[in-house]
């Protein structure tokens, strides 16, 4: 009875999730959304519980239903002692790398249950539990030091550009091959009396140490420019890690949960690819195809021009139309409501202002949208990078603040660019284009900007807060 009960309550959990993902698709019912799921993993975890509880307290040969109960109150202790503070001081521009290192949690708890499923003394035996194990072990395995490389390489420990090894995509084939001749192994060589043995113990060892390698090979070729599908990918793959969790265990909640993680990041990561026009394939396969371009290429593109904040003010006084293109900069000087207080004063003064969102700009999907939507912004003038791409021809000024790669004319341009091919936000059509940033340095990818020495283009030098404050500051009464 209890256990229909348990049960029940996994469903109700799992279709909040499923609400909740509906809520997070649009802003206006993101937060809604984020609550529903909150509620569903109280309910998970209380359904978990409860479930732990009634089995401790039914079977003679496990421990003790206080024990039961003190272990797991020990180690929610533990979890809320390390994620409160850690959430807590978390910036939004650190988003990324903090959702590439819970990744790399899933990807580990996926490999120590697959070793856990397999050592049970009480475990299942049979074929079809061994192949949930080995591909539990090497997709959680896989995403453990995936994740980790992603951390690295989104927090600037291990640097963007890819790994490029001799014959790598041989490499990674063969490991995959390996992986699947062990697997055949371990089926053929069970003896079907569900006792682990020392050479299913190897095997399995071993198809963990190569989900190890290929998760960090196939990370590590993969350059700076594309890490934003990267990490779409590594949730996907955490969620099915989570799945095959799911299956050694016997959780159904698990499996709903796992299967929603990944299906829903494979489509984020989908999407992603056809934003950046990447092939969905090549990305997901480590780079397949790609050559990698060529990073940090010194070209002379000639001078750059500067201005000063007043001068700006008295374009954007004189302007009928402007469009802001934030970018990453935009979220480390924390100009959202600065930008907004402009934005503001300028239509209050007749100039039609809209935002031009390109798809990955900043550090995590929708980055911009929930920074500009937390300072109030309008959703009605913020617009997808497609719908605005056509009417910069007709703009007086476009105000790129703290975007870089975003806005960088070598994708289209260069062929040889490690950025070319990625469609990009086409400011430089515009009259008048005013870039915000501290430095002639580049962006995420590490490319050389062109759009900074077009004869249109003034540099506006200095912290994006500050500067945007300065033209609030000195626009004309
Ligand atoms: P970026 O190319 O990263 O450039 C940001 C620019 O902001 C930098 O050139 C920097 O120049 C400037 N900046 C930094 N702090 C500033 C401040 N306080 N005030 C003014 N300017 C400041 O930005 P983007 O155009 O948004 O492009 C995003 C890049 O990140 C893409 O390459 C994308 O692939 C990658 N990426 C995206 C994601 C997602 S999901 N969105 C995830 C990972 C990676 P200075 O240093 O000279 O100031």
């Amino acid at each position: 009875m209890l256990i229909q009960f348990v049960d029940g309550l996994y469903i109700v959990a799992g279709v909040m999730f499923i609400l909740s993902l509906a809520g997070l698709s649009r802003p206006t019912t993101a937060r809604m959304g984020t609550l529903t799921g909150m509620a569903g993993m109280v309910l998970a975890l209380a359904a978990t519980i409860i479930h732990s509880l009634h089995m401790s307290a039914n079977d003679a040969d496990r421990r003790s239903v206080g024990v039961t109960l003190l272990l797991i109150v020990v180690v929610l202790a533990i979890g809320a002692l390390i994620g409160t503070p850690v959430a807590r001081k978390v910036e939004m521009t650190q988003m990324p790398e903090l959702i590439a290192a819970f990744h790399s949690f899933v990807g580990m708890a996926a490999v120590l249950v697959g070793f856990n499923s397999y050592l049970a003394p009480d475990g299942e035996g049979g074929a079809v539990h061994l192949i949930e194990v080995a591909l539990g072990v090497l997709i959680g395995a896989f995403t453990f030091t995936g994740s980790v490389v992603a951390y690295l390489k989104l927090s600037a420990k291990m640097k963007s550009s890819p790994l490029v090894l001799p014959a790598r995509n041989l490499l990674n084939l063969a490991g995959f091959a390996a992986f699947f001749a062990l697997m055949i192994w371990l089926v053929v060589a069970d003896d079907g009396s569900h006792a682990p043995d020392s050479l299913g113990f190897i095997l399995i060892v071993v198809m963990a140490a190569l989900g190890f390698l290929l998760g960090f090979h196939m990370v590590a070729a993969i350059g700076g420019g594309d890490m934003p599908v990267v990490v779409s990918m590594l949730n996907s793959y955490s969620g099915w890690a989570a799945a095959a969790a799911g299956f050694m265990l016997g959780n159904s909640l698990l499996i709903i949960t796992g299967s929603l993680v990944g299906s829903s990041g494979a489509i984020l990561s989908y999407i992603m690819c056809r934003a950046m026009n990447r092939s969905f394939i090549s990305v997901i396969l480590g780079g397949f195809g790609s050559d990698g371009g060529v990073v940090g290429e010194a070209r002379d593109y000639g001078e750059h021009r500067e201005i000063q904040a007043d001068a700006v003010a008295e374009l954007l006084a004189s302007a009928s139309s402007a469009v802001i293109t934030p970018g990453y900069g935009m979220a480390t000087a924390q100009a959202q409501y600065a930008v907004a207080d402009l934005t503001a004063k300028l239509r209050a003064r007749g100039v039609d202002v809209r935002f031009g969102i390109h798809p990955v700009a900043g550090r995590l999907p929708g980055h911009m949208n929930v920074l500009l939507a937390e300072a109030k912004v309008p959703y009605d003038i913020v617009l997808e990078m497609d719908e605005i791409n056509d009417d910069f021809a007709d703009t007086d000024v476009v105000l790129v603040i703290g975007a870089n790669d975003t806005v960088n004319p070598a994708a289209l341009e260069e062929p040889n660019s490690p950025i070319a091919g990625m469609p990009v936000l086409e400011v430089w059509d515009a009259k008048d284009v005013i870039v915000f940033k501290r430095s002639m340095a580049t962006g995420y990818a590490g490319v050389q900007n062109p759009l900074f020495f077009r004869e249109n283009t003034q540099m506006l030098f200095g912290d994006a807060k500050e500067r945007v404050e300065d033209i609030i500051h000195a626009l004309p009464s």
